[in-house]
């Protein structure tokens, strides 16, 4: 039986293209493929070391894989990477290591996804294929968070050519883990409830055209509008955690972001109100990891001296009405 020499799959019978991997496999290795070489379309056909050619067997997607395997120079042949892992939520957790073949431009993402394809550990020992949570691949849904190296980051943008190997990736800390590097987010969204993170609408009615609203504060509200509930300012505040009451700097920065809006504003006082209480904005300790780490570059810090500033006058108003 043979075996591929770059994942160890079994290669179907009179085959040297592994169908899991689609590497090229000859007799001394796998094959060498380069695509600065080749001139035109026919020669960029894989060279394989010991004259084969690749004729009936699938060339197109041969070429295809090939291309992909270009490798520069001096790069590794495998990244190791160290995956913590945890079967349930109040479970033991433990490390595996796994090796992958390195390819120029793959992500955190790809290295997950090759190791759920084939998963043996880095010492040859079966395991479960590793479980996340991903979407858009893009950086857009805020769904693959993850600690990544030390730092919490989204896995489809952290890319190998730029991180420290071997590279550990582990679940946040501050988030219920469902499995292995999937965490329950659920408490940001709860967060969003609780300050009130939209605007009313009053039927389904038309409701006409909007307010107007000048240039200068939707470009100012775009800024704050890119959250995409990725929980990593969360997860690097030093005042959030699994008991702190503290909402979080995502909340709060939503509410500057609808109490900006015209129609948002007429439930300014909801939202004003909602952080005034135990875990709102005066738990934020001024640390600022959060705008630090977050992806979208949100000015989190000054969303939250914008409530400490709108919450004084709140507050200041509210005892000269009594
Ligand atoms: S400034 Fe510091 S304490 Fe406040 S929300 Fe950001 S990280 Fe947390
Ligand atoms: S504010 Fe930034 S870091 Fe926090 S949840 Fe939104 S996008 Fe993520
Ligand atoms: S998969 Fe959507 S942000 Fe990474």
């Amino acid at each position: 039986m043979a075996i591929c020499n770059q994942c160890g799959e079994r290669l179907p019978e009179g085959k040297s293209v592994c169908p899991e991997c689609g590497a090229i496999n000859t007799s001394e290795g796998v094959a060498d493929v380069s695509r600065e070489t080749a001139d035109s379309e026919s020669d960029r056909r894989p060279n394989l070391k010991g004259g084969s050619n690749l004729k009936g067997e699938n060339e197109e997607n041969v070429t295809d894989t090939a291309r992909m395997r270009v490798k520069p120079e001096g790069s590794p042949d495998v990244i190791r990477i160290k995956v913590k892992r945890q079967d349930s939520t109040d479970g033991p957790s433990r490390w595996e290591e796994f090796d992958v073949p390195y390819r120029k431009g793959i992500n955190v993402l790809t290295c997950l996804m090759d190791i759920q394809k084939n998963p043996v550990t880095a010492h040859g020992k079966k395991t479960t294929p590793v479980v996340w949570d991903s979407n858009c691949l893009e950086e857009v849904c805020g769904a693959c968070s993850m600690i990544i190296n030390g730092r919490v980051r989204q896995g489809c943008t952290a890319l190998v050519d730029k991180l420290d190997t071997p590279i550990t990736v582990a679940p946040m800390t501050k988030f219920p883990v469902v499995r292995d590097l999937m965490v329950d987010r659920s408490r940001i969204f709860e967060a969003f409830k609780k300050v009130h993170a939209w605007i009313d609408i009053d039927g389904t009615h038309d409701l006409g055209p909007g307010p107007r609203v000048a240039p200068e504060v939707q470009a100012a509200r775009y800024d704050l509008s890119r959250c995409m509930a990725c929980c990593c300012c969360m997860e690097a505040c030093p005042q959030y955690g699994p008991v702190s009451q503290f909402i979080g700097p995502a909340a709060l920065n939503q509410v500057r972001l609808f109490n900006e809006h015209p129609s948002g504003n007429l439930n300014k006082d909801v939202r004003l109100n909602a952080v005034m209480e135990p875990g709102g904005v005066t738990d934020c300790g001024n640390a600022q990891n959060c705008v630090k780490v977050c992806p979208k570059e949100i000015p989190l810090t000054d969303s939250i001296a914008y409530l400490y500033r709108e919450t004084t006058w709140y507050s200041l108003l509210g005892w000269l009405k009594k």
